[in-house]
């Protein structure tokens, strides 16, 4: 059962790789950085580094790391805290129904990606008012957001405001998280977003702290 699913997410990654910019440039650790990335949005007024990092991971059994009880996208999102010493927020699900092993997860995801979902997540985002950049950062499920995360977009008043999205990913790149990121709130300005190989996140850690930090001054932050 393992080696099927993972037959279909290698499909997913291919598909998804041919559709997505420069993904066939990736190296491991790879910064998207001429993604569709496109500022549409509001001038956000420029009032200090107040900067939230908002992300879902998971931990548990995971593709190609096995059992890990840090989530790969929540090593990422840490290092972008204390590169910008923006705040952390984790997004957790209302009920934590996914399940622990990789292959049931997939199973999981799969459908609620079929049914079109919004599952709830637990806990009120802070308030985003205080926070001019917010960077948001998931695992890539079958080539999308999680839907949770459609869910945080959708409840949520990202107006104004200058989102940067990143993936954990194991060869889907950046998956369009940036484009969909901006369909889902429009009036937001969402720049070049960072694809991290899940397992690299695990096991090569100084890499991708480099990798980060070159993004995250990139940026200009
Ligand atoms: C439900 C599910 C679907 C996945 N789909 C993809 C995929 O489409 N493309 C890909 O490259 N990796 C895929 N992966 C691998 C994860 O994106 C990768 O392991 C990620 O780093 C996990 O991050 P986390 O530990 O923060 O949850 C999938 C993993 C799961 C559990």
């Amino acid at each position: 059962m393992k080696k099927v699913i993972g037959a279909i997410l290698a499909c997913v990654m291919i598909l998804s790789l041919a559709g997505c910019g420069n993904s066939e440039n990736e190296t491991n650790v790879t910064a998207e950085a001429d993604a569709e990335s496109t500022d549409i949005g509001e001038e956000t007024e420029s009032s200090g580094s107040n900067i939230l990092v908002l992300y879902f991971s998971r931990t548990g059994e995971q593709y190609t790391v096995g059992v890990i009880d840090k989530g790969n996208t929540a090593i990422v999102a840490e290092m972008i805290a204390e590169k910008t010493g923006g705040d952390l927020f984790e997004i957790l699900p209302k009920e934590d129904y996914y399940p622990y092993t990789y292959d049931e997860l997939t199973d999981v995801a799969k459908q609620e990606q079929n049914d079109n979902a919004r599952p709830e997540y637990k806990d009120d985002l802070p308030d985003l008012s205080g926070y001019d950049t917010v960077f948001i950062g998931a695992p890539v499920w079958w080539g999308d957001w999680p839907m949770i995360m459609y869910t945080v977009f959708e409840n949520n008043d990202f107006a104004g405001k200058t989102l940067i999205p990143f993936s954990t990913h194991e060869g889907s790149g950046l998956s369009g998280f940036d484009r969909k990121l901006l369909s889902a709130c429009p009036d937001s300005t969402v720049l070049d977003g960072l694809a991290v190989r899940g397992n690299d996140a695990q096991n090569d850690q100084e890499s991708v702290r480099e990798a980060v930090e070159t993004w995250v001054s990139g940026l200009g932050y």
